[in-house]
């Protein structure tokens, strides 16, 4: 295919998460779900990348500028949200001189894919638009796809649609493509002269009809166009997200105890032999290795931890290092510059911050551990506290090798 840039739609307020923060804010799988659609543009080559923001813009462009590969990302301020058609027609200000055709994404879309792109572009070639359908268990809300024979005539929008058409299973999913040059003659025809009194981008179906170039309709699998519009959706994505990632996982060789339990969010690792026990949660980036044990209801952030180690039940772990085969809890806490070399050993109710325990070094109970450093195979005694702050300044403290 030729040139194709993208527009994501991401102005909509939201209403009905019911929340302070902008819905393309709320995270799933570790991560903001306009994140999804960016990163899904960008797989299928498209540049440049136009999103259009409104309610809670600058939050989301502060969010979206945080993440790598952005540099190349608009932006296109829709003033007032007047519809899907008012907000392409903003963002197509992104995209003056370019060709070929736009992908319209929407931010609150996180499971789409790469392969149900790619069937949309098989079915876009020679058409002026084309867009995802499904059939949902309740189509109520959605667009309804009309259809006559093979050809599809219009997608009309719940509010406007007539008791029989109401009976349409099959629903617009909110995702197109189209070609550029029918999109910028054809916006401009766009009226408010519907239930909503909104710029409907769903009426280019029908233009497109009008001008003998009727659009392709691709149905898919529900599940890959799950839209985020209540707490509810966002559960739904969230346990299929879960799933997708455990299923990969224990195919790779991980053993996952009552995976519906278990969340590791995208971009963590997971070697292989390693077991993961109910209640556990991995996230942050967090690198877990080979053969590890990790028990029920531990919490791992933003943490590497390597072979053969042992994270035991209920045990925090944030910014920290566990070497190969090091011993964690039960009911540890390490928090940021905790850096376990290889067998150190940090028992029940242990705190351990900016600290570096040596090989073998042990401090089996009831301990706080702040700005330390500590040599090879020391004990460190029940009750010890290393008082790191005297109110004014932090201290270190020193234990050399071998220290009981
Ligand atoms: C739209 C479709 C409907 C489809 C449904 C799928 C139209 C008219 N209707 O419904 O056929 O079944 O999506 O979910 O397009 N947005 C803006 N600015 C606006 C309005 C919306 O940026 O002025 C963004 C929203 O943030 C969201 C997307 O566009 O990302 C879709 O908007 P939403 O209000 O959820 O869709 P509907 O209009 O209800
Ligand atoms: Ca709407």
């Amino acid at each position: 295919m030729q040139s194709l840039s993208a527009i994501v739609l991401a102005a909509g307020q939201g209403t009905r998460m019911k929340s302070a923060l902008p819905k393309v804010l709320h995270r799933t799988g570790g991560r903001a779900l306009i994140r999804f659609p960016l990163e899904l543009a960008a797989q299928v080559g498209c540049s440049p990348v136009v999103v259009v923001i409104g309610h809670g813009g600058e939050l989301v462009r502060q969010e979206i500028e945080r993440l790598s590969g952005s540099e190349s990302v608009r932006f296109a301020a829709q003033a007032r949200q007047l519809g899907t058609g008012d907000a392409v027609r903003t963002g197509l200000a992104g995209l003056e001189g370019e060709e070929g055709s736009v992908l319209i994404l929407s931010g609150d879309v996180p499971l789409l894919d790469l392969g149900t792109v790619e069937e949309l572009k098989k079915a876009h070639v020679g058409k002026a638009i084309s867009f995802l359908t499904f059939r949902p268990d309740d189509p109520t809300g959605y667009g309804r796809v009309v259809r006559r024979g093979d050809r599809v005539e219009a997608i009309l929008e719940h509010k406007d649609c007539k008791e029989d058409e109401l009976r349409i299973e099959e629903v617009n999913a909110g995702i197109y493509l189209i070609d550029l040059a029918f999109l910028r003659q054809s916006i401009t025809t766009l009226d408010t002269d519907n239930a909503q009194g909104e710029l409907y981008l769903t009426d280019l179906v029908e233009r497109a009809g009008r001008a003998g170039r009727p659009a392709a309709a691709v149905e898919v699998d529900p599940q890959r166009v799950l839209g985020v519009n209540d707490r509810v959706d966002l559960a739904r994505v969230d346990a299929i997200l879960r799933s997708t990632i455990n299923l990969e996982l224990m195919r790779q060789g991980v053993t996952i105890r009552q995976p519906g339990t278990v969340e590791v969010e995208l971009g963590c690792e997971v070697g292989q032999d390693t077991e993961l026990h109910p209640g556990v949660r991995i996230g942050n980036e967090s690198r877990v290795g080979r053969g590890c044990v990790i028990e029920t209801g531990a919490l791992i952030q933003g943490s590497v931890i390597e072979d053969g180690a042992v994270i035991r039940a209920y045990s925090v772990i944030e910014g920290a290092h566990v070497g190969p085969g090091a011993e964690v809890g039960p009911m540890a806490r390490l928090r940021p510059g905790a850096r376990l070399l290889e067998k150190a050993k940090v028992g029940n109710f242990v705190e351990v911050k900016n600290t570096r325990m040596g090989r073998g070094s042990k401090a089996n109970h009831l301990a706080y551990l702040g700005d330390g450093e500590i040599g090879e195979g020391v004990n460190v005694g029940a009750g010890t506290i290393f008082c790191n702050y005297d109110g004014f300044a932090k201290h270190k403290t020193v234990l050399e090798d071998g220290v009981f």
